[in-house]
């Protein structure tokens, strides 16, 4: 590695899971001073450890539902207080709830809503005064494609409402964070293999096959680190003058209609 962040202060939400590990170690091997955090106790606590033994500069808190503002707050303060400001927020978390939308209850848009996109203005909203005295920093935000097409593989009515409302907000981010060193940037991952996915990869449904797998230009699915190249350049000084990009890490999928 080559220490592209080192030094930086970077927040990664939702270090438990799968490309939220990836992340926490790249950037920590990279030179950051990462604080983590996720729902789970035991993931977050699994993450630490981890990291910590390969020579990582890491701290997690685990049981922070980002979902709740005030503990999203709590996280974000107790990160400042211990490393005294903020130089990245990557905002990986997330969960959701997939039906067709004749089945989808309002529970489960409410449940999507709060989890994909409530969670990442409240860590926006908390850690933006103190980007804001630190001088600016690096908000990196995860979308997906599933915000810029419909498939018919996946019942991502909630999902996709969700992820595009966090492609919106970054846009605002942008302008608002401008005069403060504020840079907002979305990365949207495709078909990305992770614990979650890759049961569904190893035996893909012969439809998903059909309309995504054998339709990347590229030739394979994604793996977390293709994301998280993405995110070290846009946490390191090498994007300094890049805001506002969704940058679509998905093979080439995507562009096929
Ligand atoms: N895997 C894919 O194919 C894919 C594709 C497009 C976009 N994405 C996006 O990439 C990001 C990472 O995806 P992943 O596959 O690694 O997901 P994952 O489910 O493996 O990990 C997400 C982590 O976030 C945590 N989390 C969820 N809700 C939380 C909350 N309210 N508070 C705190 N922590 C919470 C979970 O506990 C989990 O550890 C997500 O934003 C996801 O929507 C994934």
């Amino acid at each position: 590695m080559s220490d592209r962040l080192a030094g930086k202060i970077a927040l990664i939400t939702g270090v438990g899971g799968g490309m939220g590990v990836a992340a926490a170690r790249r950037f920590a091997a990279e030179g950051a001073r990462v604080v983590g955090c996720d729902l789970d106790d035991e993931r977050a606590a699994a993450t630490e450890a981890l990291i910590r033994a390969e020579g990582g500069e890491i701290t997690v808190m685990g049981g922070v539902d980002l979902g709740d503002a005030a503990a999203a707050r709590d996280w974000v303060d107790a990160a400042v207080a211990t490393y005294g400001g903020i130089d990245v927020l990557y905002n990986n978390a997330s969960t959701q709830r997939f039906a067709p939308i004749e089945d989808l209850a309002v529970e489960d848009w409410d449940f999507t809503i709060r989890n994909e996109l409530d969670l990442v203005f409240y860590t926006v909203k908390a850690a933006w005064p103190h980007l804001k005295d630190h001088g600016g920093g690096s908000i990196i935000n995860v979308g997906s494609i599933a915000a810029i097409r419909g498939v018919e593989f996946m019942a991502q009515n909630a999902h996709s409402t969700a992820k595009g409302g966090v492609i919106a907000l970054t846009l605002q981010l942008v302008v608002e964070g401008g005069p403060h060193g504020i840079r907002a940037n979305v990365i949207s991952p495709g078909l990305v293999e992770t614990p979650n996915t890759a049961p569904m990869l190893a035996d893909p449904p012969e439809r998903m096959r059909r309309v995504v797998l054998d339709r990347i230009p590229l030739g394979r699915h994604g793996h977390a680190d293709d994301v998280v190249n993405a995110a070290v350049f846009l946490a390191s000084d090498e994007s300094s003058w890049i805001s506002g990009t969704n940058i679509v890490v998905d093979g080439g999928g995507s562009v096929l209609g």
